[in-house]
């Protein structure tokens, strides 16, 4: 079904406007980060309240230990229509390094159809283009065909810590039949996808104590462990050879997808060169066994994420550290548990660490693995949306990133979670020259403009 031709029409003529609006929500730089940005989040919330109100939602900027949480409503659908909750994040990930963007992060700059700026794609764009998909709604008809909350949060880039206290103390505000967030990535150009997994996350910061000072290393070294060394042989028994992570019962808990799974993602069109080349990796490299996507997918990780340790600078300097720091990050996959993980990193630490240095665990964050079961109304009415949008049925596909907010909608406000994403592969989310495709910016609307169309269909047919 092609989109309504009023919508339609307004999409058309407020096209730029919306793009310009979008350039004012990225030049706010609201990494959430870092608390010399604070008033930069604050800003960003007051804004996405402010365009809120502008549409003549009900907007609330709640505060909370962290940074705030906007919370939009708008309540005047026919009556039996469906309520949904909008989930998206306006805080951003620091630009850093600086010196390898083309143009500035915070000075949103067009190039070949991409919109280049810190957050465009993840996700201020992606939670623009839901507003102003109600936008079109309101504007041209002056109501929506659903109830909607849009609940947009400042601390998704550092675990989401307030997020789930949030959910449970306001379960009655937010409770509605259906939550749609639009925070990752189509499969490829011009093939609109719905996500059917989400890995977890049990994020570690291991610190090693040597010699309470560092050391000169003619005069001490060979008499007391070094710190550096002991860190890597604790990282090096994290792995065997094959990939495969050496920490005992890690696997424990994962469940097997099952061969239809894995037939369904043998089935999408994919390439190991050329995934390859857009690594600029020399090789890929995983766990024996498992294709590039099962490993991505389906299967849990554990990777240095940073090492620090000893003298770094220019030329040589013989010196023993007095410490050495890794921080370790494990994707988990169903069933596994940020709690489960933490304890067996623990005990593996403990088993293996070297005599002679202290060692320190620090679970830092941590969110739940997800899986969709992808059926239901929500699923079909997204179906025909986003073919309606991008003339092109959509595919299923798993992800290896985290939203670590999915797991506790679903188990606190008991509604499914529909994972709709328009960005690209290689849109450099969290890297130098992150970039949204305008094309896919203005389409995620108009998707999300049919989708509330479909949606409510669904639930008068019913
Ligand atoms: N939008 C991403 C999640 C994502 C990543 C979706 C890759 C699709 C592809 C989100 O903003 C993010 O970066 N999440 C963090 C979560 C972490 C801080 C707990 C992540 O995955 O590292
Ligand atoms: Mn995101
Ligand atoms: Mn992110």
């Amino acid at each position: 079904m092609p989109l309504a031709t009023d919508l339609a029409s307004y999409f058309d003529k407020n096209q730029s406007r919306a793009r310009d609006e979008l350039f004012d929500l990225l030049r706010i730089p609201s990494v959430s980060a870092r608390s010399e940005h604070n008033p930069d989040t604050a800003r960003a919330a007051a804004w996405i309240s402010d365009s809120l109100s502008r549409l003549g939602m009900t907007a609330t900027v709640h505060q909370t230990k962290g940074h705030p949480i906007v919370v939009g409503e708008w309540r005047k659908a026919r009556v039996g229509a469906p309520t949904v909750l909008i989930y998206g994040h306006y805080d951003v990930q620091p630009a850093e390094p600086l010196d390898l963007w083309d143009s500035p992060p915070f000075e949103p700059t067009v190039r070949d159809g991409r919109i280049y700026a810190r957050g465009s794609v993840d996700d201020k764009g992606q939670l623009h283009l839901h507003i102003k998909a109600l936008e079109a709604h309101l504007g041209a008809r002056g109501s929506l065909p659903v109830n909607v909350i849009v609940l947009a949060e400042g601390e998704e880039e550092v675990g989401s810590e307030n997020l789930e206290q949030f959910i449970e103390s306001h379960a009655d505000l937010l409770a509605c039949d259906a939550v749609v967030i639009s925070d990752s990535a189509m499969f490829a150009p011009g093939l609109p996808s719905i996500l059917s997994s989400l890995r977890g996350m049990a994020y570690f910061q291991i610190d090693v104590q040597g010699p309470a000072t560092d050391l000169h290393s003619g005069s001490y070294g060979g008499a007391v462990m070094n710190p550096a060394m002991a860190l890597a042989r604790i990282l090096a028994t994290m792995h065997d050879e094959n990939g495969r992570i050496a920490i005992p019962g890690f696997y424990d808990k994962v469940r097997d997808w099952g061969e239809a799974a894995r037939k369904d993602i043998r089935a999408l069109p994919f390439d190991d060169a050329h995934f390859q080349e857009e690594t600029g990796s020399p090789a890929l490299f995983g766990e024996r066994g498992y294709s590039t996507l099962e490993r991505l997918w389906m299967r849990p990780t554990c990777e240095v994420n940073g090492l620090l340790s000893g003298y770094t600078g220019e030329g040589a300097k013989t010196v023993l550290p007095a410490k050495a720091m890794a921080k370790v990050s494990c994707r988990l996959i169903p069933d596994q548990s940020p709690e489960g993980i933490e304890t067996l990193m623990r005990a593996h630490v403990d088993r293996v660490k070297p005599p002679g240095v202290t060692v320190t665990v620090t679970h830092l964050h941590g969110g739940k693995p997800w899986r969709a079961d992808l059926t239901g109304p929500l699923f079909d009415a997204a179906r025909r949306a986003l073919a309606t949008a991008f003339d092109r049925e959509p595919v299923i596909v798993g992800e290896g990133g985290s939203i670590p907010v999915v797991g506790d909608f679903q188990r606190i406000l008991k509604a499914p979670v529909l994972l709709v994403g328009f960005g690209l592969p290689g849109e450099n989310a969290h890297a130098p020259n992150e970039w949204i495709s305008e094309e896919n910016y203005f389409k995620g609307m108009r998707a999300m403009a049919a989708l509330w169309e479909e949606l409510a269909q669904e639930s008068s047919a019913r």
